[in-house]
């Protein structure tokens, strides 16, 4: 396990409302690798994060399925309770990363930076050296987020296939689908 030590005045800022919601929260945050043990919490987390998504990013299939090929999956821990889970992928030529996810009542208080941070300390420490993402266009604030963290927006056209036995169908956007959602 990781300690990730976020300054007080990073963590709580100067904004009475966030300061208020985040209440006794401590100035520590622990990133960690997912545990089986933490599979409630992360699907009900990326449920709540990611409430119109496709079926086909069903948490708790995403989960399995990711498990089933490695162990990149990240929480962010606060006094035992988890506030933030994502996943990486690194397929030797690219890293990715996907479902980052913050307990809303959390938000704009540095969790969602410090457990990227730690996705992209793992990925390079792999020998990675590009990381992608995707990011719904009309999405400006996790557009924003990535921004802040260095991340900048490529013109590339990003296509897709739902690859299962049935006849092939375009993975594109669900307009239904929440704005976060990708893929
Ligand atoms: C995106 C998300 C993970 C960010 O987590 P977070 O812990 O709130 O992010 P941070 O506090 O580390 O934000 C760091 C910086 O990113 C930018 N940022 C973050 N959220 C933002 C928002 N809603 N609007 C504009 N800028 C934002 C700001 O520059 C912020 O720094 P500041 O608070 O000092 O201004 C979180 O909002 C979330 O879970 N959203 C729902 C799920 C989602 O859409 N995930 C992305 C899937 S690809």
């Amino acid at each position: 396990m990781v300690r990730v030590v976020v300054p007080n005045n990073r963590l709580l800022g100067t904004n009475s409302r966030l300061n208020t919601a985040l209440g006794n929260m401590k100035s520590t945050v622990n990133i960690r690798r997912y545990h089986e043990a933490d599979r409630d919490n992360v699907v009900s987390l990326w449920r709540r994060a990611f409430p119109n998504d496709p079926a086909h990013n069903e948490p708790s299939a995403v989960l399995a399925a990711k498990l089933a090929v490695d162990d990149l999956v990240f929480v962010a821990i606060d006094k035992d309770r988890i506030i933030g889970a994502a996943i990486a992928g690194y397929d030797g030529h690219r890293g990715w990363l996907y479902s980052v996810a913050v307990d809303q009542e959390v938000r704009r208080a540095g969790v969602g930076t410090i457990l990227v941070h730690h996705m992209l300390d793992t990925l390079r420490s792999r020998g990675c050296i590009k990381i992608n993402l995707q990011v719904r266009p009309t999405n400006k604030a996790v557009i924003a987020f990535y921004e802040a963290l260095g991340f900048s927006v490529e013109e590339r056209v990003s296509m897709g296939l739902l690859a299962t036995n049935d006849a092939p169908q375009s993975a594109a956007a669900d307009p239904n689908a929440s704005p976060s959602s990708v893929g």
